[in-house]
């Protein structure tokens, strides 16, 4: 059936060459923790701390981990076989044709516009409390979404923000890597500083009762950190402008991770030992935690790291956004100006502020930072596609040799798949309808235009 038509490994190579390849290893992997660490560490540690897991939240980062490092395995051979931008959405064209790739295209639009714009409204929050702190207030009005409430009205600093990044994003992906680069070391300093300083304070006696949820808490706790792993993926929207992409993608999606879930296991580990889980549940814990043991100072340096972590998530979340839809444009399956790549950086500048507007619009006016969850679901879903579709890869390409390999096909895949299905189950029935209704119209686009116009269905008449 022609929903089922799908590229060929050789094919995806022909179409390359637009984009400019400057990207190095380490380029790649900076951009991987960029990714990573935000919100998820600095935000909703908290809450999944004093209501979910407990002092087990170690444990539900474990886990979250675990199943991060599986699909890891499964996003590297695919981003070393198939090294072009589009992440997932590439992967599932070779893999199962043409319908599931829009599928899993529309379900990265999801993941990365909602995680940017939540995240956007996560860096408002915590630029105007720095800026309250030297005494400078905004206006009630101007400094959140939408809400009667509490008299706000547009959130002018996170639309601020998404536009500096989108323009940063023009300049080209040296400068983004650059500037990124410089505000993972912030980031990473203030964590490590956390660790180094939280360690000194920690007392045995907080970890206990370590389970006082249980073990379905520690499940609830895992799915909800699931969003601070978030990110490795996007390195692979990057595969066109990696200098060595077959051994490099691999490395970083690999590396990010591992520094990640390395910190994020010892922040928890600190971060519950400082202070009884009880009081854990606020929406700043890391900086929270530092006051409770009266060191102030270093509380006021975690705002600066948390709001660098956050630039730098925004920042990749919107970057993978732009390859996405340029990948899917240059496909035929959305209008075709969104693959237009201009100017001396040759960035694609269309989609570039087509996203960055959109994006913009949606964390000014509407309140999403409670969506994160639907980041969650969407990246799960992607996730658990990309494993299978691992099997179905070699199934296709019994020849394909070289580049990085999952081991035991197609037994770890397949674990890998059942590990993002389970955390799926355990997200609220409110997200799972957010993410049904967005699938419908997704298939309904699909059907009314992108089947039609698509570049294979050209092909092939
Ligand atoms: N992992 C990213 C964060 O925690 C999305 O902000």
């Amino acid at each position: 059936m022609d929903i089922f038509r799908k590229k060929t490994v050789g094919g995806l190579e022909e179409t390359d060459g637009k984009l400019k390849r400057t990207l190095s290893a380490l380029d790649l992997t900076a951009l991987g923790v960029g990714a990573i660490i935000g919100t998820g560490i600095f935000v909703l540690t908290g809450v999944a701390a004093a209501v979910h897991a407990g002092p087990a939240l170690i444990i539900s980062f474990a886990i979250a981990a675990l199943t991060c490092v599986l699909s890891a395995l499964c996003y590297s051979e695919f981003a070393s076989s198939v090294p072009v931008s589009g992440s997932a959405y590439a992967y599932s064209y070779v893999a199962f044709g043409e319908i599931i790739a829009w599928v899993l295209g529309w379900d990265l639009i999801l993941e990365y516009g909602v995680a940017a714009a939540a995240v956007a409204s996560g860096w408002s929050s915590y630029f105007t409390g720095l800026l309250d702190g030297f005494g400078i207030h905004l206006p009630a009005a101007i400094s959140g979404a939408y809400d009667a409430s509490r008299g706000s009205i547009v959130d002018l600093p996170a639309m601020v923000i998404i536009f500096v990044i989108t323009y940063l994003l023009n300049r080209g992906v040296q400068e983004t890597a650059r500037f990124n680069g410089i505000m993972v070391i912030v980031k990473l300093v203030v964590v490590l500083l956390f660790i180094g300083v939280g360690a000194f304070y920690v007392k045995p006696d907080n970890w206990s009762p370590f389970l006082p949820f249980g073990v379905g808490g520690v499940i609830n706790g895992a799915a909800t950190v699931f969003f601070a792993y978030i990110g490795f993926d996007a390195v692979s929207t990057a595969a066109e402008e990696v200098k060595r992409p077959q051994r490099d993608m691999p490395i970083a999606i690999i590396a990010s991770l591992a520094i990640c879930t390395l910190l994020y296991i010892l922040v928890s580990l600190v971060l519950t030992g400082m202070v009884p889980y009880t009081s854990l549940n606020v929406g700043d814990p890391v900086a929270f935690a530092l006051r409770f043991v009266n060191q102030n100072a270093l509380a006021g340096l975690t705002s600066v790291g948390a709001i660098a972590g956050m630039t730098t998530v925004l920042l990749v979340m919107l970057f993978g956004l732009t390859r996405l839809l340029f990948a899917i444009s240059r496909d035929g399956l959305i209008t075709s100006k969104l693959s237009r790549v201009s100017g001396k950086a040759q960035t694609p500048t269309q989609s570039t502020w087509a996203t960055g507007t959109l994006i913009a619009l949606l964390t000014g006016f509407v309140p999403l930072s409670k969506l994160a969850n639907l980041t969650s679901i969407g990246t799960l879903f992607a996730f658990a596609v990309v494993s299978l579709g691992i099997i179905a890869l070699r199934k296709n390409n019994p020849d394909k040799k070289g580049g990085f390999r999952v081991p035991w096909v197609p037994f770890l895949p397949l674990l890998s798949a059942a590990a993002c299905l389970y955390l799926m189950i355990n997200l609220q029935a409110m997200t799972w309808i957010g993410f049904g209704v967005w699938m419908v119209v997704g298939l309904l686009i699909y059907f009314m235009y992108g089947r039609r116009h698509s570049l294979l269905n050209h092909d092939q008449s």
